[in-house]
Order: C-alpha cells, then structure tokens, then sequence
C-alpha cells in the first residue's frame, strides 16, 4: 500500500503556519492525504523557525525524538522545510542522519516530487535554493479548521534589521496579484473564516504595482463575505498616515495593531538599522490612538542587542512604561550567525541579558493585568472560536482588539458573533457574559 498520510508539526511565526496549510495544499492536491495526529503519519514534516537558536534547537532536537518512530514504520519519511531547510541546506542530511528531504521556503511545489523519489529510491534529497520571486500563486492552501484564517499578501523582506535573519531565509520582497488576494478573502469567507488576517513580514510594504497597501487593505476590508480583518506585520517606519485613515475609515478593520518597537534607545534603533527613533515610534502611537479610540497596541521588544548598556535598556523599560501596550512580546537577543550584529563587538553576556529580559516580562504583566481589569463593566462583540479549555459549557471567543474573553454559552454559537459584557478579568482572558442571549 502506498504510504501517504502526512503530518505537519508548525514552528514559529504565523507565516510559517500560513506555509504550513500552503504545503498541504500541494500535497493534498498531489494526492497525498493529511492527518491530523503524528501517529497516523507516514511521512512528518517538520516546518522550522531559526529566528532565534532556542527555535532551532526545539525543532531540531523534536526531530531526533521523533526518529524512533521509523523503527516501527520502514517506509516512513522525515522533512525537514521553512527557515531552519533554508538556512542549513545540505548540511543537515549529514548532521541528521533520519532526515529524508530538506526544503528550502521558496521550494514547496517540488515536495510531491521529491517525497516520491525518496520513497522509491530511498535517497535523500535537498532543494534550498532560494529564488526570490515564488509567490505560491493558483495554490490553494488546505487551512487548519477554525473560525479565523490568515491569507498572505507579501513573502520576505528588504529590511535588513542589523539583528535578524529572515532577510537571508526569506528573500527578498515580493508581492502577491491584488485580484488573487482579493478572491481568496472572499472565498474563506464563504467557507466561514469571517476574521481574516493578512499576512507579510512587512505588510506596509506591500506593492503589486498597481495597488500599496491601504488600497489593498480598503478594498479587502470591504469584502462583503468577511467580517473582521487585520494586518500583521507592520514596520513602524513604513506604516503611513493613509494606512490609519483606513483603519479609521474601515468598519471591519479590527480596533489592533501589533507594531515592533525592538527597542527605546535612539543609539540602539540605529545600530539595530530599524530607521525610526523612540520619538517617530511614539508619534505614531500617538496618531493611532487619536484616530481610533480604544485601539489596542501591542509589540515586539529585544533586550541585549550588542552595546546595550544599562541606560539604553532603561530607555527600552520607560517607553514600554509609558506607552502601555496591551500585550509585548519580549525577547533576549539571539546571536544570528551571517547577521550583521553577530559581528558587532560587546556581546551582553546572558546574565544581563537574562535579567533585563525578566524586569520588561514583570512590568508587562502588571500592564496587560491592569489594561485587562480596565475592560471590566465593557460590552464587547466577540467572534465565538471555540469552547473553552476548562469547560464544553464555556466558550471561547476573539474581541475586535484581538482579547481571548470566556463565557457561558452553547457550541452552536461557534462561529457566530455575540456581544458580552465583561464581568472578571485574570491573567490574558477576559470572562464575561451573554448580552441578551436567544
Ligand atoms: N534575537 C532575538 N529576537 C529576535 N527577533 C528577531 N531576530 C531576533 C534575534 N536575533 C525578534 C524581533 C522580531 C520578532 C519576530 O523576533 O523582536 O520582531
Ligand atoms: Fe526581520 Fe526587520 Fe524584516 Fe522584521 S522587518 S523580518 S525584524 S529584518
């Protein structure tokens, strides 16, 4: 029997999960079947993160752990594809020794060719080269189920930022056709995906040559068969007045924006080559919040770039203090072999990093506790996704400025949208209750 049961285990940024459903859509359409448990698989893939080395690490030593599995199953396949494929090539078929097949991010439509051959001919076969201009157009991606979707507009990324290497993984910036983007949000939202998120490590950037992005972002926002539509990710120094008058303007663009501010020392900005200082970030937070009343703000911050001293991270630790977002993501930074930091003298040993990273998690979480507590006594509108964790009598659903809030309620109510009012608040989810429930 033809084994072709794949499994896909997802690692890193929403991008990779938007890869994920993509390469099983070339699968799928290859004739290979998807499932949804490791066990039932006959070929593993894993799609990898190398954003940071811990990313590396995890996916790379889950690999190992799962090796085991093809002594009870001969015929079984391991992939290995995304940014880790991209940036190590070849040289991980020697290193891992139960690695099958090894592909790059610009790749994906050779897998079906290459899992037959490793199938028929037990070779071990590689593709990474990287081409820059494989946009992954008339491939439908086979979407994980759910209630909300992510539809990619853009892949890779000009940038550069002195730290990070998707640049050197991703390629270089291109943009999908408007009209293609355009039909596949209308056709999720025919198949009930009503919060759409567009997708691009630097969306604002986006450029088919006919349209820029608050023109794609208006049109998209107006799609009648979607409800709620967001946007990640944004660069602060690209995101433009326009893109606010939109978000403004638009009933169904989301009250939420994620903005990557790394870091609140001028001195830093500019050795991270991010192109913004801490007063351009904090004007247009300012602009944000004058256009759209109750927007929810949340960002990705770095400690430990290379030079950091203790007064540029102080700077880091009053912006975040002063701007109060929603929610940050905080991160020690990670040495990027092939970056340019990775060269830079007055590397932060870990202990300083370690520390510093643990005072910004401290002041966010007393943040994000009081914002969350703020909502108490709101009505808010959620998109119910599912039922909650603890309890099937329980739902679960999304607010328009991107908050988990739970709340008792039927199963028949996934996938619709229901006003609550928020009654408690701890940690990240909200609880509430059913506004004039049917
Ligand atoms: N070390 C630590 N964090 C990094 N990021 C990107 N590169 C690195 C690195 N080398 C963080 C940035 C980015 C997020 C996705 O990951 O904050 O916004
Ligand atoms: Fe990396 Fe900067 Fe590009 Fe984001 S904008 S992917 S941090 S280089």
């Amino acid at each position: 029997m033809k084994s072709n049961k794949f499994y896909i285990r997802t690692y890193g940024c929403q991008m990779n999960v938007a890869d994920s459903e993509l390469v099983a859509g070339i699968l799928s359409d290859a004739g290979y079947q998807k499932v949804n448990t490791i066990d039932e698989a006959d070929i593993i893939i894993f799609n990898s993160c190398t954003v940071r080395q811990h990313a590396e690490d995890r996916v790379l030593g889950r690999i190992t752990a799962e090796s085991k599995r093809k002594k009870q199953n001969p015929n079984m396949l391991i992939g290995l594809i995304g940014c880790v494929a991209q940036r190590k090539g070849k040289k991980l078929l020697e290193e891992i020794k139960s690695l099958d097949f090894v592909v790059g991010t610009d790749q994906y439509r050779q897998l079906p060719k290459i899992i037959t051959s490793c199938m028929k001919r037990k070779e071990h076969l590689f593709a990474d080269v990287q081409n820059n201009i494989e946009n992954y157009e008339n491939i439908y991606p086979v979407r994980n189920n759910g209630v909300n979707t992510f539809v990619t507009i853009m892949r890779g990324c000009n940038n550069f930022c002195s730290y990070c290497i998707v640049p050197y993984v991703r390629g270089r910036e291109r943009s999908r056709n408007h009209k293609e983007i355009l039909h596949e949000i209308e056709n999720v939202g025919n198949e009930g995906f009503k919060d759409v998120t567009l997708l691009g490590q630097n969306v604002n950037s986006y450029n088919d040559s006919e349209y820029t992005f608050p023109e794609l972002l208006k049109y998209a926002s107006q799609i009648s068969t979607i409800e709620r539509l967001r946007f990640v990710t944004s660069h602060p120094k690209d995101i433009s007045d326009k893109v606010i008058e939109v978000m403004a303007a638009e009933p169904k663009l989301c009250e939420h924006l994620h903005l990557p501010m790394q870091s609140g020392s001028d001195r830093i900005l500019e050795k991270m080559n991010r192109n913004y200082t801490s007063e351009k970030y904090l004007s247009i937070i300012h602009k944000l919040q004058d256009a759209i009343p109750n927007i929810a703000i949340t960002t990705d911050v770095m400690v430990g770039f290379p030079g950091e001293t203790e007064e540029d991270f102080l700077q880091t630790y009053n912006l975040m203090k002063q701007i109060r977002f929603d929610y940050a993501f905080t991160f020690k930074y990670s040495h990027r072999e092939g970056t340019a930091a990775a060269s830079y003298a007055e590397q932060i040993p870990e202990k300083t990093r370690l520390s510093r990273l643990q005072k910004l998690i401290e002041l966010q979480e007393q943040i994000t506790f009081e914002k969350y507590q703020e909502q108490i006594g709101r009505t808010v509108q959620v998109y119910v996704e599912h039922t909650s964790k603890k309890s099937d009598k329980e739902l679960s659903g999304r607010t328009r400025d991107n908050k988990i809030a739970v709340f008792p309620g039927d199963k028949k109510l996934i996938g619709t949208f229901v006003d609550i009012e928020i009654i408690d608040a701890t940690g990240w989810t909200l609880k509430g209750k059913q506004i004039n429930p049917t």
